[in-house]
């Protein structure tokens, strides 16, 4: 029988899982469970007789892939899919999918929460501000900034979005400025939020020069990931701009230096959250089930991300 493997270090909520046993179970695949995995060889374990893996921020690598003897397809059930090493996947003859769109507006609306989080002093009782008619720019416009847009649209803000890759059409087409450089929304903005992919472009390049365009009392707001961010420098920006809050979903690398410095203009969430309702594990995780059903069943490759 094809075996499905759900590795997540971070688990779904019982529903989701319901829902994926349900599709597979229903197309006669066989689901077995990796949860709250503490250490990579139970992964290395867990992998030796899947055919199929559903992962989350989890770590495919070549080692990984190499300890997955009968793997065709892993779908990653979410957005980025910086996580997997496609080049050894392609190497191995694995198919690689993420699940585009269905997590988004649970990231959106976390990111908003945030952000009222943030204007009002962390809830520490003195008096905050309001984000109506604030400028809002959102750095990349796909589908978790689009939603973005439009949550915080119901709070009143000015919506401004820079995306290299999207049409100004689209991103016009319900209010929302195309502005036309990535300078030019960092200084055109009161808060930015960030939905641009670990690449190799944008690694560390959420920097000095870029957050230092911001108006006074900016507000930087990441729920994309921590490695888009250059950390020293940002640290030395807030350092000098007293004004400036940090505001992120993804724990950065020097946590402790930012907490430290920055109290009162740094949060970070525990454990990434963004994704992190049963909704978005539904229709994440059961879209992966799906994927991968009908790659095996019919070779589907709708959202195949290697080549
Ligand atoms: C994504 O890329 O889909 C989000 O960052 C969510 O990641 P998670 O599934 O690890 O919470």
């Amino acid at each position: 029988m094809t075996k499905i493997l759900v590795a997540t270090e971070k688990p779904f909520a019982k529903v989701a899982i319901d829902g994926i046993k349900e599709v597979a179970q229903g197309a006669g695949f066989e689901v077995a469970l990796l949860e709250k995995y503490t250490d990579k060889k139970q992964l290395l374990d867990a992998v030796a007789d899947a055919e199929a893996i559903i992962i989350r921020s989890d770590i495919v690598d070549a080692e990984v892939l190499d300890a997955a003897k009968k793997l065709r397809i892993v779908v990653r059930a979410g957005a980025g899919y910086d996580n997997v090493d496609l080049a050894a996947a392609t190497a191995h003859g694995v198919c690689v999918m993420n699940t585009p769109g269905q997590n988004a507006n649970a990231v959106a609306e976390l990111a908003l929460g945030m952000l009222v989080y943030a204007v009002r002093n962390f809830f520490n009782g003195t008096s905050g501000t309001e984000l109506m008619g604030k400028k809002l720019g959102i750095h990349a416009f796909g589908n978790v900034g689009r939603n973005v847009a439009r949550v915080a649209r119901g709070f009143g803000m000015q919506i401004y979005a820079y995306d290299a890759f999207c049409p100004k059409e689209v991103i016009e087409q319900d209010g929302t400025v195309a502005v036309s450089s990535v300078e030019e929304l960092y200084s055109t903005c009161d808060v930015v939020s960030l939905h641009i992919p670990a690449t190799a472009e944008t690694k560390n390049s959420i920097n000095y020069a870029l957050v230092g365009r911001m108006p006074k009392g900016g507000i930087l707001l990441n729920t994309a990931r921590k490695e888009v961010i250059n950390e020293e420098e940002l640290i030395r920006l807030m350092e000098e701009r007293t004004d400036l809050k940090y505001i992120t979903d993804i724990m950065p690398a020097a946590n402790a230096t930012f907490a430290e410095k920055f109290a009162g203009r740094y949060f970070a969430t525990p454990k990434k959250m963004g994704a992190q309702t049963a909704e978005a594990n539904i229709n994440a995780g059961i879209a992966a089930a799906r994927q991968i059903v009908d790659f095996i069943n019919n070779g589907v490759e709708k959202f195949r991300v290697n080549k």
